[in-house]
């Protein structure tokens, strides 16, 4: 039987991020996570992160790499009828992004934990959490050998797919599918923009993205169950140059895949002595940009109130922390609600929807005050909002 004060359920951002947080505070954590080092190295998925974000990242020591190689952008360009209109967030909010991929941000905190020596466990099997609501457990597979990790404080940050948010009796669930997916690229060319372009075309959504000076990434709306076999290399570059409008570079592809777009929220995010983060408890539709910001916000909020907890026994934080972070995490389910829904094309949304989807574009871009509220958003909301 081992003991520690907080059990980490994965090793994603959320897991990560919350284990380097409390080693700051000299709490003890271990992180149990299911799949190899190499898997969760390069499973690629967020690119953004929002200005708070990179800042958390640079105070909890783990920001060197980003500061050098993450790109720092001050605005975005919104494209529609083959005209881009750019989004300043710089004039507008003072505040900007940081490309960096998801890959980068979980390879860097990997390397300090094991450095630190704090015990991380990768391909842990059969996890799974007892008595949440009491003397809380987790119970694993590692190196063919049935553990047992007793914690005071169980952290559920295993993703959309763990096992924490089923140990959560009497989950209130929102949730919405949206009628499509995206296909998402990774390839070996250098971009041919220097900001991020989110494109609305007839034939529907389309983004450029980027990783670094060499490496760019592309989304283009799909069907919600899209095979990403159907999608040669030809035809996906005929669809984004169609879609961008633009004089694109193409290169290999080296990554495919298509992820259906949903939104979903649990209420409430704790029980007993386990507390949920990241896409453990919600989930965006990723036109926001907000999905590993959102997990990096909980485990603030969490970090916070677990050093309250075990430094003088308080647990006002640890009693609010489900309200706190879910004012956070309604407002991002807004705003990611709202750009896929301004930017998308919805099967049966001809006619009407289109005027409106056209209608507001023009506001946002044209409306100092409506460009403030994409900017402020999408650079996020600042600690004064939530937690
Ligand atoms: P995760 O990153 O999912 O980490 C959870 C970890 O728990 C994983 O390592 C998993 O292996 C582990 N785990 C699962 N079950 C168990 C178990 N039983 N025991 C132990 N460990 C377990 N966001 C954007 O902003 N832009 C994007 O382009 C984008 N693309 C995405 C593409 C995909 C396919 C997905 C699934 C998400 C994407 N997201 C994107 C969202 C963003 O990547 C997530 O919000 C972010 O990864 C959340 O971090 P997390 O730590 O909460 O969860
Ligand atoms: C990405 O670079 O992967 C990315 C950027 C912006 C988004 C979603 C994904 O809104």
């Amino acid at each position: 039987m081992e003991r520690t004060q907080v059990g980490i359920v994965g090793a994603g951002p959320a897991g990560l991020v919350l284990g380097r947080l409390l080693e700051l505070e000299g709490i003890e954590s271990v992180i149990l996570e299911a799949r190899s080092r190499d898997y969760v190295e390069h499973r690629i998925r967020a690119g953004v992160l929002e200005h708070d974000t990179a800042e958390l990242l640079a105070e909890a020591g783990v920001g060197e790499r980003m500061r050098a190689e993450g790109l720092v952008h001050e605005g975005i360009e919104l494209r529609y009828g083959g005209v881009g209109h750019r989004i300043d967030f710089d004039a507008l909010t003072g505040r900007h992004v940081v490309l960096y991929g998801q890959t980068e941000v979980v390879k860097d905190l990997i390397a300090a934990r094991l450095e630190s020596g704090a015990p991380l466990v990768f391909e842990a099997a059969d996890v799974a959490l007892h008595d949440v609501a009491g003397e809380p457990s987790i119970s694993y597979v590692a190196d063919g050998e049935e553990r047992v990790l007793r914690c005071d404080v169980i952290a559920g940050c295993d993703g959309f797919h763990g096992v924490s948010r089923p140990a959560v009796p009497d989950l209130t669930v929102w949730e919405r599918e949206y009628p499509f997916g995206w296909l998402g690229i990774l390839a070996e060319v250098a971009p041919s923009t220097e900001e991020l372009i989110y494109a609305r075309h007839e034939r529907g959504f389309a983004l450029h993205s980027m990783r670094s000076p060499v490496l760019s990434r592309f989304y283009l709306q799909c069907e919600r169950d899209a095979d990403p076999g159907d999608w040669t290399d030809e035809r996906i570059w005929d669809e984004l140059r169609t879609r961008l409008a633009l004089d694109l570079a193409s290169g290999p592809i080296v990554e495919k895949g298509v992820t259906p777009m949903r939104s979903f929220v649990v209420e409430p995010m704790q029980s007993g002595r386990l507390f949920l983060a990241g896409d453990a408890a919600h989930i965006v539709p990723p036109t926001g940009a907000k999905g590993l910001n959102l997990a990096v916000a909980d485990v603030r909020v969490l970090a916070a109130a677990l050093r309250d907890h075990f430094a003088t026994g308080d647990d006002a934080g640890l009693r609010a922390y489900s309200d706190t972070c879910l004012r956070r995490v309604w407002r991002a389910e807004h705003f990611s609600w709202w750009m896929t829904s301004m930017l998308h094309r919805f099967p049966d949304g001809a006619g009407f929807e289109e005027k409106l989807q056209r209608s507001q574009l023009e506001y946002v871009v044209g409306s100092e005050a409506a460009a403030t509220t994409l900017a402020e958003n999408y650079v996020g909301l600042g600690t004064a909002w939530a937690g």
